[in-house]
């Protein structure tokens, strides 16, 4: 056995299943879960056409093995979206990969870029994760050879990663940093100068940036997320280097089940990342690229589904801030709240676990269940900076999230 996969951690919702063995929840109330971060509006009806039609079509369909580098068809999509989005101009055959979903992107990238024999000492190399995090980051580190490092968010600046904080010995070491804007879980987008810190990082100790951005087209703001390449061409970067961008259809268009998005950036990493991929097998099926090309075009979707979440958002979040500390983010589909102090802990520390005894009590007396931040963030540099939060996936219909919100409340004052 690869004795890596040791160092893998249990999933947040196993950990989550362990806390709530033995609660029994109230069987006055039906079952309302904000946990688990899945999209959950209906998948646009030209989306499942597509896909039926090109099933059926004698030069697609599932008769033949698909080309791991994409269709052109599917790769012109993705600049034309590119484009009209961000306003670059991207070279289809050589910036833009199609994959499976951007979770199978963010792992095997790590698995490209990692170098874990750099240092002659046997000294592992770092992969640098924001924290709290998508867990992803951290097992593609461990099974790339590489020991992550955790960069805690700042609460008090809008849940920025303190990217400061990481040691330049540290940064000695980093051959690849995660970032994730909009943030999952807080929501944050990277402003331009955020960006221009990691550039000159990147540059100075040679690292590779990966910036995921699936939740790029569900914002509350009025101006779209900055994106990685975006604002790197802002900056005159126009050769990406050593950047990559993931995006995603998942929660774009409602499709988590496609397994669809694509990466693109730096020409001289995605190379190696189609040849890494020819090996690993993972090519996209034509039908799903078909359908996702389709998805890619068109816009309108992608507008409905976002009024549907601000009017969600804007519903929610000052019922639940009527209880507790909670603020409309800049975008993603989560609220990142901070559980009241009466439920135990202090600030920043782990025992009693304020954010583990609000989600155990609010099931078992409310029946609604939300996720305790520390299950997403790791304890560094002394901390856990997901301890004393909660995440809150405002993925169900509205007149269910609200409702979800009022027991909170009433939760909450009775506590
Ligand atoms: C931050 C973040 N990145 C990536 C993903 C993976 O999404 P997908 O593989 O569906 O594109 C998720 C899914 O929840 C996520 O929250």
């Amino acid at each position: 056995m690869n004795p890596l996969l040791q160092r893998l951690q249990p999933y947040p919702f196993e950990r989550l299943r362990q806390l709530f063995a033995g609660v029994t929840p109230t069987p006055a109330l039906r079952s309302i879960s904000l946990g688990i971060g899945e999209p959950r509006h209906p998948t646009p009806g030209f989306l499942k056409d597509r896909l039926c039609d090109a099933v059926q079509s004698p030069d697609g369909g599932l008769a033949n093995y698909p080309a791991t580098g994409g269709t052109p068809e599917l790769k012109q999509a993705c600049a034309t979206w590119m484009e009209r989005r961000y306003g670059l101009k991207l070279d289809p055959a050589k910036q833009i990969l199609p994959v499976n979903g951007s979770r199978e992107a963010l792992f095997a990238l790590a698995q490209v870029v990692v170098n874990p024999r750099q240092f002659a000492d046997g000294t592992e190399p770092v992969v640098v994760c924001p924290n709290p995090f998508y867990q992803i980051y951290e097992g593609a580190a461990y099974l790339a050879g590489a020991q992550p490092w955790f960069a805690p968010s700042d609460p008090k600046r809008n849940f920025a990663t303190d990217w400061d904080s990481v040691p330049a010995h540290i940064w000695e070491r980093t051959q690849l940093l995660y970032t994730c804007s909009p943030g999952n879980p807080t929501g944050a987008v990277m402003p331009l100068d955020e960006w221009a810190t990691l550039f000159e990082l990147s540059d100075r100790y040679g690292f590779v940036i990966a910036s995921d951005e699936c939740y790029s087209e569900i914002y509350f703001r009025d101006d779209a997320p900055l994106g990685g390449l975006e604002a790197a061409a802002q900056l005159g970067r126009h050769d990406y280097r050593n950047l990559i961008a993931l995006t995603s259809l998942s929660k774009r268009s409602n499709v988590p089940g496609l397994r669809s998005g694509f990466v693109a950036g730096d020409a001289q990493l995605i190379a190696p990342f189609l040849l890494y991929r020819t090996y690993h097998g993972s090519a996209m099926s034509t039908v799903v690229q078909s359908a996702s090309a389709a998805a890619w075009l068109d816009e309108a979707h992608v507008v409905d589904n976002r009024a549907q979440y601000r009017a969600k958002f804007a519903e929610v979040t000052p019922i639940l801030a009527t209880a507790m500390k909670v603020a409309l983010p800049d975008a993603g589909f989560y609220l990142w709240a901070e559980v009241p102090e009466r439920f135990g802990g202090q600030d920043h520390t782990h025992t009693p676990e304020r954010d583990t005894v609000f989600a155990r009590e609010l099931l078992a007396q409310y029946n609604v269940t939300v996720l305790p931040g520390s299950y997403l963030a790791r304890e560094a540099q002394g901390y856990n900076p997901g301890a004393n939060r909660v995440r809150m996936a405002l993925v169900a219909e509205a007149a269910e999230c609200a409702e979800a919100a009022r027991r909170i409340v009433s939760f909450i004052q009775a506590s």
